[in-house]
């Protein structure tokens, strides 16, 4: 009797052990089902709790609502904390080149790769419009976006928007003093 149990209990074993031990895609023979299968809430599930908004009023650590109702009050009220000096613009250029230099353009011109297919013109940064914009402007476009111009406030943190403003600051520069010279 004895010897049975012995043998039982071996096979037992030896077929836990496989089931440890099998590294396919196949799940495991489930002997103890303990935590197998939990009650987790799977990502973008509607009718489980993981779509839940923040509750109202509430701001995650860190974050700082933006306020500007406009661009008008945004150019008004908003200041740039960067000065433009040579270090700044080389961050600017690094952060212009990764996020708008796409659409807009190298030399700012608006002639980006998307731009060939892009359904409408995609407009240039150096051109007097955007000259004649306070940077409080050119950063409540990129914050908020306009027209097909999406927003990059949840890709670009607000001192790297300044530093992009003081980057097409320069490109204006250079295209100012490039039409100079040409004449
Ligand atoms: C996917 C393409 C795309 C990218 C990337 C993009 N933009 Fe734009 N941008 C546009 C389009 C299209 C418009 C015109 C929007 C409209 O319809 O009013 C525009 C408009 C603007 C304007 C207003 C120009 C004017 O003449 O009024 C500014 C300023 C601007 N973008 C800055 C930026 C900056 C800075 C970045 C990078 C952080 C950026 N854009 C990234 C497509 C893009």
């Amino acid at each position: 009797m004895k010897k049975i149990y012995l043998i039982l209990m071996s096979i037992g074993l030896i077929g836990m052990n496989m089931g440890c031990e099998r590294r396919s895609r196949e799940p495991n023979v489930e002997l103890i089902q303990d935590m197998m299968v939990s009650p987790a809430v799977k990502a973008q599930d509607d009718d489980a709790n993981s779509m839940k908004l923040p509750p109202e009023g509430t701001v995650p650590q860190g974050w700082t609502p933006y306020r500007m109702k406009s661009a008008e009050e945004a150019a008004e009220k908003l200041k740039n904390p960067f000065e433009r000096s040579l270090e700044n613009t080389m961050k600017g250029q690094k952060l212009y080149l990764t996020y708008c230099v796409s659409c807009h353009g190298a030399a700012g011109d608006g002639k980006g790769l998307i731009a060939e297919k892009w359904p409408a013109p995609i407009p240039g940064l150096t051109t007097k419009i955007v000259r004649d914009f306070k940077d409080g402007h050119i950063y409540h476009i990129v914050t908020v976006g306009r027209g097909l111009m999406s927003s990059y406030a949840s890709q670009i943190r607000p001192d790297d928007r300044w530093l992009i403003i003081n980057y097409i600051r320069h490109m204006q520069d250079n295209t100012i003093a490039a039409q100079d010279g040409a004449h």
